[in-house]
């Protein structure tokens, strides 16, 4: 059986990782569509990381998720990919933002935009592509650990991710008739470019903090993303994947 797969912002880190486990274990019909927003260069680089036999499965789509405008763009070029009315059988969505400073220091306008990028574009992507989306498919968020417990230095992009998760749980009823599963997880400190530019100390610090004393790695995220998205009978959960964060 033929699956194809959308997943945003997912030409580096955990999208990148998560677009990696799928095409390696795809099959012969199965498709993977990656989106990015600016970077083609990179985005050329992640396909030619892929195994050439693997690489005839991923299409790349440049799709700015940061306006409304961009996430319509992404629709439009997916639906044209497609001649099937419904052909979608899994997203993914993993675009977000932080602007890494204090409330305080925030504007109204910086406010409402993380909010959007990560709350409202994704929930009207889905609101968009679900016409389109298989039967008995699957939703996956990437929401937070932030979104659970409050970080000293995020709380903007922490109630965006709060949201998302409650989103998640809401959107099963939506779902149901077309008996879309619809899961997140909430990952703590995963080593990706997210964290370029945080100090040697910042990075000791936290991991003080964390049981296992280490950031997880995006090939970790992707194994527990992918088992929960193609779980059948996961639904409306939010799971934590974080080492150990705060437990000690
Ligand atoms: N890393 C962590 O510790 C951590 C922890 C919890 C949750 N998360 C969440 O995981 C997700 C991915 O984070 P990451 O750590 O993997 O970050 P990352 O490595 O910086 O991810 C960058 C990816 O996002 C794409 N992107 C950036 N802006 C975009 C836009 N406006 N439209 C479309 N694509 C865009 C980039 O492509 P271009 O550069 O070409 O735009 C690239 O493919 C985020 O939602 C984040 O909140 C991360």
């Amino acid at each position: 059986m033929q699956t194809q797969t959308l997943i945003t912002a997912a030409t580096s880190g955990i999208g990148a990782g998560i677009a990696r486990r799928i095409l390696t274990l795809s099959s012969e019909s199965d498709h993977v569509f990656v989106n990015y927003g600016h970077r083609t260069e990179q985005a050329e680089a992640f396909r030619d990381s892929i195994e050439p036999l693997l690489q005839s499965r991923l299409s790349l789509i440049q799709a700015d998720l940061s306006s409304y405008e961009g996430m319509m763009r992404l629709v439009d070029v997916v639906k044209k990919q497609s001649s099937q009315e419904t052909f979608l059988d899994e997203l993914i969505l993993c675009a977000g933002i932080s602007l890494k400073k204090a409330f305080s220091d925030y504007t109204f306008e910086e406010f409402n935009h993380v909010l959007e990028v990560n709350l409202s574009l994704p929930a009207f992507l889905v609101k968009e592509l679900l016409p389109y989306m298989k039967e008995g498919g699957s939703i996956l968020f990437i929401g937070s650990y932030a979104g659970k417990q409050a970080y000293s230095s995020s709380l903007v992009y922490g109630v965006s991710k709060s949201a998302v998760h409650f989103l998640t749980r809401s959107l099963v009823k939506e779902t149901e008739p077309k008996q879309i599963r619809v899961n997140a997880i909430a990952p703590g400190f995963i080593q990706t470019p997210w964290h370029q530019g945080r100090s040697q100390e910042s990075f000791e610090r936290i991991n003080r903090k964390i049981a296992l004393h280490r950031f997880g790695q995006a090939e970790e995220i992707a194994e527990m993303a992918v088992s929960i998205l193609r779980n059948g009978y996961m639904n409306g959960s939010v799971v934590d994947i974080h080492g150990g964060y705060d437990y000690f």
